[in-house]
């Protein structure tokens, strides 16, 4: 019995704001952003709640799928930007959605929220709890970010991705994963009393590169599989720079790894299921392929998941 990807979908917000928007708003440069960080603009939500913007990605996935919203057995959503303190934002997707009799819960664990919420889908149809899994990553991250401080409103966006799981008799599966946590290393990535995002870039940035290389190869052992053999790394996409240099040390050449963070910054934990829907549709997977999913954001938490697309 395998756990199949079988629909994915996305919303990501109409408003665009580039580096130039941002060097009106703080003391900054696209030079700056472009060479530190790869990216060049984001979509930051003006009307959309995270909800709308949950249910837009959920629903193309669902078509996509082919399933309705009733087919579903759970909903599972990550953010760290959730619309109300409760009920949890998944709750909020299945009423739009119409899910009737589907349950649903929120996960927290910051940008790593969508492997963590894809692991968790696995087992529950692995366990034989669930056949049909609803798993989003949303934020909202505009409303998280201090727009005086340029260390951090420069880095994130807005948006939303989706992906419907089965159950599978075919080749297809989630062939290995693992996850972490280190709460002892939480000053490096929080939220700030008044919910804003305060980040120490420099030493987050060594800790990503080595946690994530170091779980890749973990999966990749437990899975029995060789670097060469992935045909697709996608990282989550917080900077380019850490993106190479995860590239470099899993020698895994450039072609073969995801970056769309020139276009969205970083949106947390919509990032890998909005790479993974335009590598899907941009031809860059295939059937039989094998996906390489990595992440490292606040808790610290951090993990990968290796599957058979
Ligand atoms: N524009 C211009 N200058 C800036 C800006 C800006 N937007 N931001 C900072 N600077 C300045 C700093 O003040 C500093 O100046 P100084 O040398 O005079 O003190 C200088 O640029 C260098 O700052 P650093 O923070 O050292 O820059 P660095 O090269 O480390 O890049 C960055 C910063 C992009 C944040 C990088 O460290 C990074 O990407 N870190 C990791 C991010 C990450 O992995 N996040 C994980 C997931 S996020 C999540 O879970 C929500």
């Amino acid at each position: 019995m395998g756990t199949k990807i079988i629909g994915t979908g996305v919303y990501l917000p109409k408003n665009v704001l580039t580096n130039f928007d941002l060097e009106k708003i703080v003391d900054t440069s696209d030079e700056w952003i472009t060479t530190r960080t790869g990216i060049k603009e984001r979509r930051i939500a003006k009307e959309e709640t995270i909800t709308y913007m949950a249910t837009q990605a959920a629903k193309e996935a669902l078509r996509e799928a082919n399933l309705s919203p009733e087919e579903l057995d759970l909903i599972i959503l990550a953010t760290l930007t959730p619309q109300k303190r409760f009920p949890s934002t998944a709750c909020l997707v299945q009423a739009q959605l119409k899910a009737k009799g589907v349950y649903a819960f929120d996960i927290s664990a910051a940008c790593s929220g969508f492997i963590y919420a894809l692991d968790i889908a696995d087992s529950f149809i692995k366990s034989g709890k669930a056949k049909n899994v609803l798993v989003i990553g949303a934020e909202k991250l505009s409303e998280a970010v201090d727009w005086e401080d340029r260390s951090t409103c420069v880095l994130f966006g807005d948006g939303a991705g989706a992906v419907v799981v089965t159950r599978s008799e075919d080749k297809s599966d989630i062939l290995a994963t693992r996850m972490y946590a280190e709460g002892s290393l939480e000053e490096l990535l929080h939220a700030d009393n008044c919910g804003y995002i305060r980040m120490k870039g420099r030493e987050l940035f060594k800790v990503a590169v080595r946690s994530m290389e170091e779980v890749c190869r973990e999966v990749l052992e437990k899975a029995g599989v060789k670097p060469e053999e992935v045909s697709l790394v996608i990282p989550h996409q917080a900077n380019v720079r850490i993106i190479n240099a995860l590239a470099e040390k899993l020698n895994i050449p450039k072609e073969k790894v995801f970056v769309n963070i020139q276009k969205y910054g970083n949106t947390s934990a919509a990032s890998i299921p909005i790479a993974l829907h335009e590598a899907i549709k941009e031809g860059k997977v295939k059937r039989g392929d094998l996906i390489l999913m990595t992440a490292m954001g606040g808790g610290l938490t951090w993990g990968a998941v290796l599957l058979r697309y």
